[in-house]
């Protein structure tokens, strides 16, 4: 069968539009897989039930199987069903920060199919604060397993033309619902363990959750936990090379300019640089960082481009989500 070529839904500002959302709900039912808008970035959606479902997600993204899917819920009630064990500590982070950017990892219920967590016994829950994304959940009545939905590896898609460059003819549907707002994926937050840990940090920050529970803390090496965070991520097609002070990037910049390479630069402080440089230049707090850095990478990768320099980000509080994604599009 072929596959049908990529729709983009626009929606409007008014809410999502119902026959678009009865549309989506209908493919999602059948076992097709639907791109849909969240608050962090865009997720590529199908039915959590559905062994089959949840695998055309792994092969429209080239996504190794051994890399877990975070299932999307629009109630407590729905998370709940889904878990073999819903404790206290959970009910107490998903009042304070659900809808939002936290993602839960959780005993699961034996109706999650192995699949969708990718053979471990824990299931990664997450309400996105995300009007079509919870407006569609509720439609089709069935909780949607989402990974961002770009091809592994690349930059996460922050709006739909993104989903669309890396998934036209690999799915059924895009539901536009304009820019994603936080523009970083959620942080995933493991309850397996006590105190509960961090195995990536996101659109929750650890001063955050502390707020809720003060021994709260990074997993010791999350980067191993995690099964997602393995893998080269969040990298535009140029080599991104990270260099930290504004002169030492100038230097960096002129240097490999003066040597013929096509060069771009992306930065939060403005630099004095040579003609012929794609420069782009983003906010230089750490949330309207987050919200543009994978649209930078985007448009830097637009200009085919032999190398980019980043100059590096500061450290500490809100800038370590920040950093996270910048250090594994730089390596
Ligand atoms: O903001 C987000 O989290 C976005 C939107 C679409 O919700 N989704 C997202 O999904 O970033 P993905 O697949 O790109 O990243 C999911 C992360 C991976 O690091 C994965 O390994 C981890 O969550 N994860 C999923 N299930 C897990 C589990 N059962 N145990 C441990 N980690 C899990
Ligand atoms: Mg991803």
């Amino acid at each position: 069968m072929m596959q049908p070529r990529t729709v983009v839904l626009p929606l409007s500002p008014q809410g999502p539009d119902p026959a678009a959302l009865a549309a989506a709900a209908a493919i999602l039912k059948r076992g097709g897989l639907v791109a849909v808008p969240t608050e962090t970035v865009y997720g590529l959606g199908a039915n959590a039930l559905d062994a089959d479902a949840a695998s055309r997600i792994f092969e429209a993204k080239d996504r190794p199987a051994d890399n877990p899917l975070i299932v999307h819920v629009d109630s407590l009630e729905m998370a709940r069903s889904l878990v073999a064990d819903w404790p206290e500590e959970a009910e107490r982070l998903a009042h304070a920060f659900w809808p939002g950017p936290l993602t839960l990892v959780l005993p699961k219920a034996s109706r999650v199919p192995d699949l969708v967590t990718a053979g471990l016994p824990a299931v990664a829950l997450r309400m996105p604060a995300h009007p079509v994304a919870l407006a569609l959940i509720r439609e089709a009545g069935l909780p949607i397993a989402a990974p961002s939905a770009n091809r592994s590896g690349r930059p996460s898609p922050t709006d739909a033309a993104h989903v669309l460059a890396d998934m036209d003819g690999r799915i059924d549907m895009i539901l536009d619902g304009g820019p994603a707002t936080v523009g970083i994926e959620s942080t995933v937050l493991s309850l397996l363990s006590d105190p509960p840990m961090v195995l990536r940090p996101g659109g929750v920050s650890l001063d955050q959750l502390r707020e809720i529970d003060s021994r709260i803390g990074y997993g010791a090496d999350h980067g191993k936990v995690s099964p997602g965070t393995r893998y080269r991520h969040y990298a535009p097609k140029a080599p991104v090379t990270r260099i930290a002070g504004r002169e030492a990037i100038a230097a960096e910049a002129r240097r490999l300019h003066a040597e013929g390479q096509a060069l771009g630069v992306l930065t939060h402080e403005s630099l004095e640089l040579e003609a012929g440089i794609e420069v782009v230049t983003i906010p230089a707090e750490p949330d309207g960082y987050a919200a543009e850095f994978y649209r930078a990478l985007r448009t830097l990768d637009t200009h085919g481009l032999d190398r980019i320099l980043l100059l590096d980000p500061p450290t500490g509080g809100r800038w370590e989500a920040v950093r996270d994604r910048v250090v594994r599009a730089s390596s």
